[in-house]
């Protein structure tokens, strides 16, 4: 399939600031994921389990480079209080659905940023004592780490600034973007006028 180009998207794209992965590099990155995932697990029967909203398509192109059999799980959680907005509060909004006790779990993430969000996730998911626990993040920010996060597989490192596309939003939108890019300051600007007049 040809790659869509920035241009296709009109308006809309323009409030992309720079192209930081392409598509191209991007399906490329995550079929090497899923080949490597695929041989260290032949036999495991893995359960992958992500978060929703911005996983989710890493989760369904990972899924479709693997070549093993495999199932799949979701959870969604809000990272901050909705009475205080405070960072750094996690909250469990939906719970698994599979059992994972006794089960091989990739926890398959899209961003890691400062690694709050992660470590709540898997102290949640050790309680229920699966047989092993690996972390597979695509996205993975360095700068701002302030709790250690144990990555086992890694698409690529971002600089410290904030990025959309390929599932990441920014207020809900441009999760539909095939590439990932950063944001120019005049849509941070735009949406920031929308949320004072709406
Ligand atoms: P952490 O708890 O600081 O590691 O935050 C991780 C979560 O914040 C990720 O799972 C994303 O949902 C979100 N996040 C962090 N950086 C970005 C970004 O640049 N764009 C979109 N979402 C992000
Ligand atoms: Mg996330």
């Amino acid at each position: 399939m040809a790659q869509r180009t920035v241009q296709e998207y009109g308006a809309f794209a323009r409030d992309i600031g720079q192209i930081l992965y392409t598509e191209e590099q991007i399906q490329q990155r995550v079929r090497e994921l899923g080949v490597q995932i695929s041989a260290d697990y032949e036999g495991k029967n893995p359960l992958l389990v992500g978060v929703l909203k911005g996983v989710l398509f890493f989760m369904a192109d990972l899924l479709r480079a693997m070549t093993i059999p495999l199932e799949v799980d979701f959870i969604a959680v809000s990272s901050f209080s909705p009475q205080t907005r405070q960072q750094g509060y996690v909250r469990m909004i939906k719970d698994l659905d599979i059992p994972i006790g006794g089960r091989h779990v990739i926890f398959v993430e899209d961003v890691i940023d400062t690694g709050l969000t992660l470590n709540y996730i898997l102290r949640t998911l050790r309680v229920h004592k699966p047989a092993s626990l690996e972390v597979c993040t695509l996205f993975d920010k360095p700068a701002k780490r302030l709790i250690d996060a144990p990555v086992k597989y890694k698409g690529f490192d971002l600089p410290d600034q904030y990025v959309v596309g390929y599932g990441l939003d920014y207020r809900e939108k441009y999760r539909n973007l095939p590439f990932v890019g950063l944001l120019a300051a005049h849509a941070f600007k735009d949406a920031a006028q929308e949320e004072r007049s709406g």
